[in-house]
């Protein structure tokens, strides 16, 4: 049986976390939302990649266009944002767009410090910092482990200083599962990235659970293996049973599956387009799938 949206919610209220959920969690519009563990903070269950599809450089037509995505994006409810310095103009075009929005007041921003020189991190920060147009960010995140010893003392110094809201780091692609394992394991993180998708299941059999043991919210990238895993199924049929679920596309199938995991705080489809940010945002209504559709879900696409 799928899980409705009070089933949603009343699995929030079991880890406490409902008394501090903020009205977007509750309002009977807004997307379903997982609390972050480490503040109780609720996030809309999908939010938006930047990787490629915000790299338009100074083309004027191309930024309004991502302008309107981000648009589409907090019109369905949207928050969270992920970026990194290493996705090109990504972080100016988000800036570019913030503004022209009036910096909407629901985006989480999560951006990342992505330099082999530790001692580089501070000053790259600033300047994502001013390309975003915000004096903090919500979440930085250490970018594929990249001197991560050194970025996180910085991170972790700058939440204690209340310049920053949340830490983590990511990885893509299930590298080096085991380190991150390790960093879970020894640090206080609140947040980790990583590749989660019907394709990509490693991350099911330890990270998951560590980060649910662990109270870590986690992010899923990848979660169509750029666009792989749609090219792989738009000729197949969608099972009569993916209605239940109220998936009516493969992409919708694809992310419902993501965001179904109990450990999954959020999966960040990146897009080009207005309609598909439509179509990923309404994945976050009810209902979910749960373990045994979930099951199901699996068995048909090894069989597809
Ligand atoms: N190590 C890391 O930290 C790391 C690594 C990888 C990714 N990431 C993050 O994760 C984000 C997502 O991963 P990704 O960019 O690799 O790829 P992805 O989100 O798996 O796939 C993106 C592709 O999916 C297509 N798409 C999106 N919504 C669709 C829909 N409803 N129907 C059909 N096609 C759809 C887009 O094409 P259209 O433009 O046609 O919609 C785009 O080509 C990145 O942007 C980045 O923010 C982080």
């Amino acid at each position: 049986m799928p899980l409705n949206r009070r089933e949603v919610l009343g699995s929030l209220a079991l880890t406490g976390a409902a008394a501090l959920l903020p009205e977007l969690a509750l309002a009977q519009t807004a997307p379903l939302a997982r609390p972050v563990p480490s503040s109780g903070e609720a996030l809309p269950i999908v939010g938006l990649g930047t990787w490629i599809t915000f790299n338009v450089g100074d083309d004027p037509v191309a930024r309004d266009d991502r302008t309107e995505i981000m648009k589409a994006f907090f019109d369905a409810g949207g928050r969270l944002i992920d970026s990194s310095p290493m996705y090109g103009s990504a972080q100016p075009v988000i800036g570019y767009g913030l503004e022209k929005l009036g910096h909407p007041k629901p985006l989480f921003s999560a951006d990342k410090v992505w330099t082999s020189e530790g001692d580089e991190g501070p000053e790259q920060i600033e300047a994502s910092h001013a390309h975003w147009g915000v004096d903090r960010f919500d979440l930085l995140q250490v970018h594929n482990l990249v001197a991560w010893e050194k970025h996180l003392d910085t991170l972790f110094a700058m939440k204690e200083a209340g310049k920053l809201r949340y830490v983590g780091i990511t990885t893509s692609h299930g590298r080096r599962h085991e380190e991150v394992e390790k960093i879970m394991n020894t640090h206080d993180l609140d947040f980790v990235q990583l590749t989660y998708n019907m394709a990509d299941r490693d991350a099911e059999d330890r990270l998951l659970p560590l980060a649910r043991e662990k109270g870590i919210a986690v992010i899923a990238n990848r979660p169509f293996r750029r666009k792989e895993l749609i090219y792989r199924f738009e000729g197949e049929k969608l099972p009569a049973w993916a209605d239940e679920i109220g998936a009516k596309s493969w992409a919708q199938f694809l992310l419902k599956f993501i965001v179904s995991h109990p450990a999954i705080t959020c999966a960040i489809p990146a897009t080009t387009r207005v309609d598909h940010v439509r179509e990923n945002l309404s994945v976050a209504r009810a209902p979910l799938p749960e373990a045994e559709l979930r099951r199901r879900m699996v068995a048909y696409i090894k069989s597809a």
